[in-house]
């Protein structure tokens, strides 16, 4: 048995030694459903998406819905209200100029481009909201959005593209750069933001992963609305 010391020891927070990125990956795999990862909850009702039955209708919804949010996100970081978030320009992640690209592709292929929906609008509302107020809220967000999309994202874009665009793929779904490099220089750069938080701003961010969640899964329904 460990000899009771003198300091009184810390609580330790998982992937806390690696940095604050493996925390929130940790708190986000959690999140998952069991049948895409192992860290995931069993959810019996989970509906995989290898069943998904996606309309191009629901896709197109999803898109733009989609820009809305990378929108925001990326005229945050340029406006920088909270001077740290300059260090997330020019990431080499940024979606909206993509986004851009693919709905033009599919007005000229004869397809209406629909109005953004209250999915985009309202997750766009609140982090407008959160860039403001609350830094560490905002940064779990931009976190959860941008790597969501490299991981799960792709997969569900290969999915839906082969079961109605032909495979073809899109824009949303290339980078200019390495992906693996792109993710590990904004991994270093949120682990040194978050250095300057205290443990009660981190735990603040890591509880607004479930929000993300929440705001993204409403996002991604819209592909079988
Ligand atoms: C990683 C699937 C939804 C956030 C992953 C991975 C998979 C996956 C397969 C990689 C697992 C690994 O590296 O071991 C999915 C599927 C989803 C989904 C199928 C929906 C049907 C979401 C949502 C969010 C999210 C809604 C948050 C808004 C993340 C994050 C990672 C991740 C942060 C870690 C990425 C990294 O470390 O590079 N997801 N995911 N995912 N997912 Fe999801």
């Amino acid at each position: 048995k460990a000899a009771a010391t003198a300091e009184k020891p810390r609580k330790n927070y998982p992937g806390e030694a690696k940095g604050f990125v493996e925390e929130m990956r940790f708190v986000a795999m959690k999140l998952h459903t069991r049948d895409v990862a192992k860290e995931g909850k069993k959810e019996p009702d989970a509906q995989p998406i290898g069943k998904w039955e996606p309309t191009i209708e629901g896709y197109l919804k999803f898109l733009v819905d989609s820009k809305v949010v990378y929108d925001t996100l990326e005229d945050v970081v340029q406006k920088a209200t909270y001077p740290a978030y300059a260090e997330f320009r020019n990431t080499g992640l940024e979606r909206s100029e993509k986004l851009a690209k693919d709905l033009e592709w599919f007005r000229q292929q004869g397809h209406i481009i629909p109005e953004p929906s209250s999915p985009g609008l309202s997750y766009s509302k609140h982090l407008q909201e959160l860039s403001e107020k609350d830094p560490p809220a905002f940064l779990c967000h931009f976190y959860n959005v941008y790597f969501a999309h490299t991981a799960g994202g792709r997969m569900i874009g290969r999915k839906v593209a082969e079961k109605i665009l032909d495979g073809r793929e899109l824009e949303f779904y290339k980078w200019e750069e390495d992906l693996t490099t792109l993710l590990n220089r904004v991994r270093e750069k949120i682990n040194l933001v978050a250095e300057g938080w205290s443990r009660e701003e981190k735990n603040h961010c890591l509880e607004e992963t479930e929000k993300s969640f929440d705001y993204s899964g409403k996002l991604l329904r819209l592909i079988i609305s």
